[in-house]
């Protein structure tokens, strides 16, 4: 075996990797290797930045607990989360786009009616969602399930209010024409966490840290692709810049700003309220 030189490295420690008997771990391993010396040559690491990056690396570690993950936030804000979505959802033209999940989905939200709030005694402004879950081919799909969750007026999700909840999160299901019917109330844009290590990057870098106004949806129907995703709100001031990169064009919809009248649910208003349409599109599939 040759003797070490700076030069020789990348391939000696590739070399040393190949014998992996898995080829799945083998492949990715190498490839690690491969990308991360490569990433160390070009930009010189000196051995203080080395050091820093190893402290950061381990007090991210020591902050996560059952509540909090601060690796999924780091590969969130380095755009990598919506890259592993992309690649595992390459959904069909016109179907519905995917997004990451976050870390505010619960599992086992009440199950409401259609129009049912599930804002009840919430801060915000009223807000109806409202549309179709249809096929690919158009046609409607009756009793798709639609898992909904986001922050309540103040911009805060049940895990940061101080509440048994369920808080802002329910399941609805369309009926027999594929329409669903949502009440709630309008999300508002919201910070990441910026007490941790995640925050400190952020502040040192300057990059912004916040997210447009959004609600979450997991959307599934039997025979049906299953999507996570979110829409958000058109206008938003932070649409161009969402900290997490989960902007996709076809998920921007217009939340109509109603003075009062007749609300989707068919009480009437004497307040203002937002009616969002939107129409979810699902891919046949597992
Ligand atoms: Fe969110």
């Amino acid at each position: 075996m040759p003797h070490v030189t700076e030069a020789n490295l990348t391939d000696l420690a590739i070399e040393r990797w190949k014998n992996i008997p898995d080829p799945r771990l083998r492949r990715i391993m190498t490839s690690l290797i491969k990308h991360l010396h490569g990433f160390v040559r070009e930009v010189e690491i000196t051995e203080a930045e080395w050091a820093t990056a190893i402290d950061w690396l381990t007090r991210t570690g020591k902050m996560c607990t059952e509540k909090r993950q601060e690796f999924i936030l780091a590969s969130d804000v380095l755009g990598v989360s919506m890259l592993v979505d992309s690649i595992n959802h390459r959904l069909a033209t016109g179907a519905t786009p995917t997004t990451v999940t976050g870390p505010f989905h619960v599992h086992d939200s009440p199950e409401l009616e259609q129009g049912a709030n599930m804002a009840d005694g919430a801060p915000g402004i009223p807000c109806f969602v409202s549309g179709f879950v249809r096929g690919l081919d158009g046609k409607p799909i009756k009793g798709a399930v639609l898992d909904v969750w986001q922050t309540d007026g103040d911009g805060l999700y049940e895990a940061q209010r101080d509440t048994d909840g369920p808080w802002l999160r329910a399941i609805y299901r369309s009926g027999a024409d594929g329409a669903y019917v949502i009440r709630t109330v309008a999300p508002v844009g919201y910070t990441i966490p910026m007490d941790g290590t995640i925050g400190e990057l952020m502040q040192r870098t300057k990059i912004s840290h916040m997210r447009p106004a959004h609600i979450h949806f997991l959307v599934e129907a039997p025979g049906y692709h299953r999507i996570i995703t979110h829409i958000f709100q058109a206008g938003d001031q932070y649409i161009d810049t969402d900290v997490v990169f989960g902007v996709k064009e076809p998920l921007i919809v217009n939340f109509e700003k109603k003075p009062s009248g007749r609300m989707p649910s068919g009480e009437t208003s004497k307040a203002p309220f937002y009616d969002v349409k939107y129409d979810f599109t699902l891919q046949p599939g597992a």
